[in-house]
This record gives structure tokens, C-alpha cells and sequence, in this order.
């Protein structure tokens, strides 16, 4: 598999076209920003981290029959995935109140919720990824109904499947963002990442903080947090 040129550049990767012409490589970076690219920093050793971890639950979930666009791990930070139109959507589950949840209904952080919470965002950096609803994806044609539907029951599905998973690892799963992928025949699959830099995972144990909310909000320990989610899922 050759990586020809370079096609896009992402706040946390970058993406390579191959000489297939249905394959591209995802190639992690160390950088890392938050509330939509206002705050910048690095750190280190994050794109090992979350290619890794990506790759490990992405396998997880194609074994229990969520289809995903992951091919092949190629290096540390290199990964082979299928070619695919992202749905310009974020999806967003929610087990336990935080983030900007907690804040806009005035919740206490770590608040279970009763039933699991899905949002989504318009995927737009300049407008700030504005949240919508079902209204507004069909108006706006961001995604069909059957389309949609797909989405939902593969969201709620891989939140249950994550869920189990990590709490053996005594990890809580607080909340997370998805995104998914049209491939050229028009299956929907999972894309994107699956990391500390888009899930809350917090110890079952501790209540410490184990994501990218050590960086978000200067709490520390920030690549040590990283090194132990991997430690957990990939030391078997
Ligand atoms: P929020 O509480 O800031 O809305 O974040 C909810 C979840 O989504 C959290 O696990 C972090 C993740 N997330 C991303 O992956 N990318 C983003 O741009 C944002 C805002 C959140
Ligand atoms: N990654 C997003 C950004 O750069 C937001 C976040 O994860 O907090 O703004």
C-alpha cells in the first residue's frame, strides 16, 4: 500500500489518499486543542495513544456487528481505512452529566442520567459545531431518515457494548462523540477515532479523570491519564 499525497489536515490528524483508490491512511498527531481550537498544546506520545486504542475498540465493535471504516493498523500512528464521506454530524452519548451538558441544565457534574442522552452537532469549525435536531439534519439534508436511524441504533448499540467493556477495566464511561462515514457503495459505517480525546472516561475507583479534560481544564498528569487508558485496554 503506497500513501501518496496528503488530502486533508485535521486539528488531531492528518489524511493520505493510497494508490487504492477506496483506501486512505489516517496518520495520528500529538497536537491537541479544545473549545473549538481557541486553546492549543501538545501532548506527547497521544497520536501512539489513541491510534492504538482507536483501532483496539474499533475491532471490539466490528466483532459484536457494528460495521466500522478500520482495515489495518500500518505503524504506531498510521492506520488503513476505507474511503468514506463523513456524515457532517458529531453524535454524542451520554451515560453521566458533565462537560457542557452539566452546564447547560444546571447539573452537578457526575449526575447519572436516567436514560442515555444522544445530541447531535452540525460538523462546522466555523460556526462552532452548533448543536441540532432531527428537524434540522432532514431539513438540511445533513442525513436521510433511514440514514439517521442507522446512526442511532449503531450509537446506542456501541455505547452499551463500550460501556460493559470498560467497566470491566474499571473505567466509567461518562459520555463520548461518534462520528460515521458513507463508503462508495453508501453503507454507513463508524469512523473517526474512539479515544481519551473524545470520550470522559473516568476510574471506577478514583472518580480521576482519565481524557482530555486534563488538558481542557489544566488539571496535570495529562499524558500520564493517556498512558493508563492504553495500559488498560491494551495489556490483556
Ligand atoms: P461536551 O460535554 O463538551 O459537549 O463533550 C461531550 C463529549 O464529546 C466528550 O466526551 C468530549 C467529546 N467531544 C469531542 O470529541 N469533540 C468535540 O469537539 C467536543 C465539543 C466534544
Ligand atoms: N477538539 C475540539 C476543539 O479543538 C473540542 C474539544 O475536544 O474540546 O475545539
Amino acid at each position: 500500500m503506497k500513501k501518496l499525497e496528503q488530502l486533508y489536515e485535521g486539528k488531531a490528524k492528518k489524511v493520505f489518499k493510497t494508490d487504492d483508490p477506496n483506501l486512505f491512511i489516517v496518520d495520528y498527531k500529538d497536537d491537541a486543542t479544545a473549545f473549538n481550537g481557541l486553546k492549543k498544546g501538545t501532548i506527547s506520545g497521544k497520536g501512539v495513544i489513541n491510534n492504538r486504542v482507536t483501532n483496539h475498540l474499533m475491532k471490539l465493535l466490528e466483532s459484536k456487528g457494528i460495521p466500522t471504516h478500520f482495515i489495518k493498523e500500518l505503524s504506531e500512528r498510521e492506520t488503513l481505512v476505507k474511503k468514506v464521506t463523513i456524515v457532517p454530524l458529531e453524535v454524542i452519548v451520554r451515560n453521566i452529566a458533565a462537560g457542557s451538558l452539566a452546564k447547560r441544565l444546571g447539573l452537578e457534574e457526575g449526575t447519572k442520567m436516567k436514560r442515555t442522552v444522544l445530541e447531535y452537532c452540525y460538523k462546522d469549525d466555523t460556526l462552532g459545531d452548533p448543536m441540532v435536531n432531527e428537524y434540522h439534519i432532514y431539513a438540511m439534508e445533513y442525513a436521510t431518515e433511514a440514514e439517521l436511524k442507522l446512526i442511532v441504533d449503531y450509537s446506542l448499540k456501541i455505547n452499551q457494548i463500550l460501556s460493559e467493556y470498560l467497566a470491566d477495566l474499571g473505567i466509567e464511561l461518562v459520555d463520548f462523540k461518534l462520528e460515521f462515514g458513507k463508503t462508495t457503495d453508501g453503507t454507513i459505517v463508524l469512523a473517526d477515532e474512539i479515544s481519551p480525546d473524545t470520550c470522559r472516561f473516568w476510574d471506577s475507583k478514583t472518580g480521576k479523570k482519565l481524557d482530555k479534560d486534563r488538558f481542557r481544564h489544566d488539571l496535570g498528569d495529562v499524558e500520564d491519564a493517556y498512558k493508563e487508558i492504553m495500559k488498560r485496554l491494551l495489556t490483556e
